[in-house]
């Protein structure tokens, strides 16, 4: 068997900025509506910085308006709920994703919840995961979202339909939400985690692998199953002999692709796409938000 293919998250990602960037345009031209997309970072987790920042170039390209707010890692939960009830007010802000991880004195769910769901472009309150759960209309988290995406693309709509799907990682930002947008494709689906017994032979079952676990290279070439499509959501920083990092996933790349139908690379497979996928949230917000249908690219 030869090497599989590899999945192009960037030039994928790429295209689906392009069409936002089109019907933005055409947004804003035919009603004046500018999508805008407010970000809160709070603290200084060096990873988180790096997404901020270019979640608001993305934006910028995008014919958007990007709006970022930096608090203090010591900021109260009211702080942080004051500055969310003020986004919630805003015209200007049709999207407020609130950056994870939080300083250990904030719940998370708190201020989830507090952020008005039709301007949740995480996906991540209650409303939204039930709304996604019962097949409602609902704002997908990004992650998953482009996942399916990456699928779709790869297997196409028939090549998902009855296939067996397992999710490694039972995280509410993947592992959780990808289950409910494999369903909806007609997979049959299993989510697995650290304590799944026999971990490898659950995995070796799998037409299609979604890793999303944050353990560096724990899935391995003999873990998947001849042909499978993997799909490797983890970015792990990894310290390399010369002192500097570099990135892995959670697939182990080199096996993988041994033995893989199709695997998307770390990085330039899911990453890119999660930023793209912001956008589309976006976009269908500011629309939803000002009683107008998404136009055409
Ligand atoms: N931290 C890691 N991934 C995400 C994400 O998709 N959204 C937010 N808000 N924080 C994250």
């Amino acid at each position: 068997m030869g090497e599989a293919t590899i999945i192009d998250g960037k030039a994928i990602a790429l295209k689906v900025r392009q069409d936002v960037a089109a019907r933005v345009a055409r947004l804003t031209t035919t009603t004046g509506v500018k999508p805008g997309l407010a970000v809160v970072l709070v603290g200084e987790d060096a990873a988180s910085q790096v997404y901020v920042r270019s979640k608001g170039k993305a934006t910028r390209e995008a014919g958007m308006e990007s709006f970022e707010f930096r608090m203090p890692a010591s900021s109260t939960a009211d702080e942080v709920l004051a500055r969310v009830a003020e986004l919630n007010a805003s015209d200007e802000v049709n999207g407020i994703l609130v950056q994870l991880p939080l300083p250990d004195q904030i719940d998370e769910h708190h201020v989830i919840d507090a952020i008005d769901p039709l301007k949740d472009v995480d996906g991540f309150h209650a409303i939204n995961t039930g709304r996604l759960s019962s097949g409602q209309e609902a704002m997908v988290p990004c992650t998953p979202l482009g996942c399916q995406i990456l699928l779709r693309e790869h297997l196409g709509t028939d090549g998902l339909k009855g296939a067996n799907a397992v999710i490694v990682g039972r995280s509410n930002i993947v592992g959780k939400p990808m289950a409910q947008l494999l369903l909806q494709d007609h997979c049959t689906v299993t989510i697995a985690h650290s304590r799944t017994r026999d971990l490898a032979d659950v995995v070796r079952r799998a037409d299609i692998v979604v890793a999303a676990v944050g353990r560096p290279e724990m899935v391995r070439g003999d873990w998947i199953r001849p042909g499978a499509t993997v799909i490797d959501v983890g970015v792990n920083r990894m310290a390399r002999d010369d002192g500097k990092t570099r990135l892995v996933g959670d697939v182990c790349f080199a096996e993988g692709v041994k033995v893989a139908g199709a695997i998307t690379p770390v990085p330039g497979g899911v990453g890119p796409m999660t930023i793209a996928c912001l956008l589309v949230n976006t976009l269908h917000a500011a629309c939803r938000q000002n009683q107008v249908a998404v136009p055409e690219a």
